[in-house]
């Protein structure tokens, strides 16, 4: 609370030059993009199922996991460790508690996501390992995301799906996190403290967008996901990653059925001609 109140003087005084400023500036055109996305529309519009919400869950759990094991690994690196928040932000244990509301006990094994959530989290672990300040970018893009249009996306949630209580919707609460927007002011001075090269600013800016992108694929993936793959096989499925093969199989069987009865149909009649003509 104490460190929230300090920050709001130094928020006060952003400059152009603040990471904070560009960075919100640089993800402008594609953030209203990954607002476009059929699956943030199906949210905006009141009507978030249960399939996609918990097939979102699955792919979150994957990410966060990833994302907060690098930054734990990483949290004394000088560029990390100013926005190093895990009691106020950590997801992980949130998402747990939501999967196992919504999947049972077991949900370890039956949780399944597209190939581009193993694609976002393959590029966290290179980042946490090659050059661990761009974290900087996929902390942002996801925590302040969470604490920002995320609060709205909740209440909505619980009422398209019809939730009683707030019960597999831990994701969006931050119980540490007293007041979202001054915590949000804290947390872009901190980034603004990360001291950064020319070349490290216009690598962050550029891995910013990245991180938008690869929501926006995940998100893609999952409605895709939603199309081709039954919501009964989605609760069952203990395969850890469903590969687009799968996706196309899964597109291509009713035709591919198609042609076989087809071919079963001719295979029949030209039988039938034969046996006709042999007996003539
Ligand atoms: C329907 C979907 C979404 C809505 C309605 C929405 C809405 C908003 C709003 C209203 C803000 C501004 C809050 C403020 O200025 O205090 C915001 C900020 C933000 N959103 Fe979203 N958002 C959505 C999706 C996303 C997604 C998918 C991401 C990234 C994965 C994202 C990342 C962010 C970030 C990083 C900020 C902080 C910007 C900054 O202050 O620098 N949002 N969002």
């Amino acid at each position: 609370m104490e460190q929230e109140k300090k920050s709001q003087t130094t928020a006060e005084q952003m400059t152009d030059r603040d990471l904070s400023e560009q960075i919100k500036k640089v993800t402008m055109e594609i953030h209203t993009r990954a607002e476009k996305t059929e699956l943030m529309m199906s949210f905006m519009r009141g009507q978030v199922t249960l399939a996609q919400y918990k097939l979102l869950l699955c792919s979150l759990y994957e990410v966060y996991q990833t994302l907060e094991e690098e930054m734990d690994r990483n949290s004394n690196h000088p560029g990390v460790a100013p926005i190093y928040f895990p009691t106020e932000l950590a997801r992980l244990d949130a998402i747990a508690k939501d999967l196992e509301y919504f999947y049972g006990r077991d949900w370890r094994e039956k949780i399944v996501v597209p190939a581009a959530t193993k694609r976002y989290c393959h590029r966290l672990r290179q980042i946490g390992k090659e050059n661990p300040v761009f974290l900087v970018a996929h902390a942002y893009t996801r925590y302040l995301g969470d604490l920002s249009g995320g609060q709205v996306l909740g209440r909505i949630a619980q009422k398209s799906m019809g939730l009683k209580s707030s019960e597999g919707l831990s994701f969006f609460a931050f119980p540490g996190v007293s007041n979202p927007t001054l915590f949000k002011q804290l947390y872009r001075s901190r980034m603004n403290s990360v001291e950064l090269t020319e070349e490290e600013r216009n690598g962050m800016l550029e891995e910013a967008v990245r991180a938008f992108e690869l929501n926006i694929q995940v998100f893609d993936d999952l409605q895709k996901m939603l199309l081709t793959v039954p919501e009964q096989k989605l609760q069952t499925c203990s395969t850890q990653s469903v590969n687009t093969l799968q996706i196309l199989i899964g597109k291509t069987a009713p035709l591919f059925r198609m042609v076989m009865g087809l071919f079963v149909a001719l295979a029949t009649v030209s039988i039938g001609l034969y046996a006709f003509r042999e007996d003539a």
